[in-house]
This record gives structure tokens, C-alpha cells and sequence, in this order.
């Protein structure tokens, strides 16, 4: 087991500067990577022309968060670009079994993310496809919004889901993940935890790493 894992979001980060501001979070374990589309989510970030240049910048593994439309399409160029891990939204994937399967075949982590209001139920079935499943904590979209504590019935369900099956899918939250609000997601069985601007609004973000890690494995 990896045990508990801090995969800050560069999404507040100066984006003018990012070879840099990852040299900042050398303690993480990977590097979260928000690509939007200004479709899938009303707001636009980056390419694989820049996650690829972010991947020769750093030796940390790079932890893509597809918030695009038509992620059946698009996914496989995230692992070109050389991410170790691609999450797409099955919001916006028409085959989410398939995708994940070509994500593996290419050699990457395959995850699947849920907006707050998706339910995991219907998925159950396919957690042994998934290296690692993204339970969103706020709308996709945006840094700095508020944590919503009705997703934890979810992370519970879900943890219990992956126990029943027997499955070592790593579980992940995003969105408002704070040394206020780790321990709850933690508790209820999140194991991998993005944090975006409680990394990069503390004045030395590898400490607040390594806060955060504390933090989730008390
Ligand atoms: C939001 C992104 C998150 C975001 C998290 O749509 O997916 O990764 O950067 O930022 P915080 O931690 O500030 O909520
Ligand atoms: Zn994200």
C-alpha cells in the first residue's frame, strides 16, 4: 500500500513561472495538473503542448485532470505528453471503460473523476478498471472555493465499495482541501489529496505539503 499521498494543483500557481513554482513542492507526490477546456468548465488553462514542457521541467510524476469535453479523444495525448497518471471526467467520456482501458495500454495511471452531484453507485462495477477514482469536493472550475462536506457520504460509500471488491483503487479528493477540511476527507477514506490553494497561498508551499501530510495521516 502507498498510503497517503499530496498532489497539489498548480491552478493557483504563477503561471508565468511554472518550472518554477513546482521546484517549490518537491516533497509532493505528484503534481496536479487542471486542464480546461472553457466547455466542459467555464474557465480555460492549458494544453499538451504545456503539460509536456511541465513534464521535462520536473521529476515528479504529473497527475492530469482532464476537465475537457470528449475525454474519449483527448485523454491518450495527456499521456503522450508524458503524465503518469490521466483523470477524465465521465461526465464527458461517451466510454469510460474503453478510455480507461487505452489510458493503461499506453502506459499510464487510469482514473475517473465525478462532478459532486454524480452518484458512485452506478459505477460500481467498474473500480477494477481504475487506478485511482476523483471524487470532486467543489464544482469543477475553479481554485479557492469552499469545500462541500455533502461529497463525504460519497467518499465513505465509495471506500466501502473498493473494500467489497477487493480493489486497490486509490481515492483522491479535489476542491477546498485545507488543514481544515484534510482530516474529514482522510477519516472518510481519501487516501491521495489535491490541494491548490492552500499550497500555493502559504508563503512556503513544501512545508504546507508536509502540514497537509501530517495532517491526513493523524
Ligand atoms: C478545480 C480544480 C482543482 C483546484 C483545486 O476545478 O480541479 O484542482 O485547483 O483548488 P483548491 O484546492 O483551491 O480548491
Ligand atoms: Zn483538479
Amino acid at each position: 500500500l502507498v498510503g497517503i499521498q499530496i498532489t497539489p494543483s498548480i491552478l493557483n500557481a504563477d503561471f508565468a513561472d511554472l518550472g518554477a513554482e513546482v521546484a517549490r513542492i518537491g516533497s509532493a507526490d505528484m503534481v496536479h495538473v487542471d486542464v480546461m477546456d472553457n466547455h466542459f468548465v467555464p474557465n480555460l488553462t492549458f494544453g499538451p503542448t504545456m503539460v509536456e514542457a511541465l513534464a521535462r521541467s520536473t521529476d515528479l510524476p504529473l497527475d492530469a485532470h482532464l476537465m475537457i469535453a470528449d475525454a474519449d479523444r483527448h485523454a491518450v495525448t495527456y499521456v503522450e505528453a508524458g503524465c503518469a497518471s490521466v483523470t477524465f471526467h465521465v461526465e464527458a467520456a461517451a466510454a469510460p471503460v474503453r478510455l480507461a482501458r487505452e489510458i493503461r495500454a499506453h502506459g499510464a495511471r487510469a482514473s475517473m473523476a465525478l462532478k459532486p452531484a454524480t452518484p458512485i453507485e452506478p459505477y460500481e462495477d467498474l473500480l477494477g478498471e481504475l487506478d485511482m477514482l476523483l471524487l470532486m469536493t467543489v464544482e469543477p472550475g475553479f481554485g479557492g472555493q469552499k469545500f462541500l462536506d455533502l461529497v463525504l457520504p460519497k467518499i465513505r460509500r465509495a471506500r466501502a465499495m473498493m473494500g467489497k471488491h477487493g480493489v486497490e483503487t486509490w481515492l483522491q479528493v479535489d476542491g477546498g482541501v485545507s488543514l481544515e477540511t484534510i482530516e474529514r476527507c482522510a477519516e472518510a477514506g481519501a487516501d491521495v489529496f489535491v490541494a491548490g490553494s492552500a499550497v500555493y497561498s502559504a508563503e512556503d508551499p513544501d512545508r504546507m505539503v508536509a502540514e497537509l501530510r501530517a495532517a491526513a495521516e493523524a
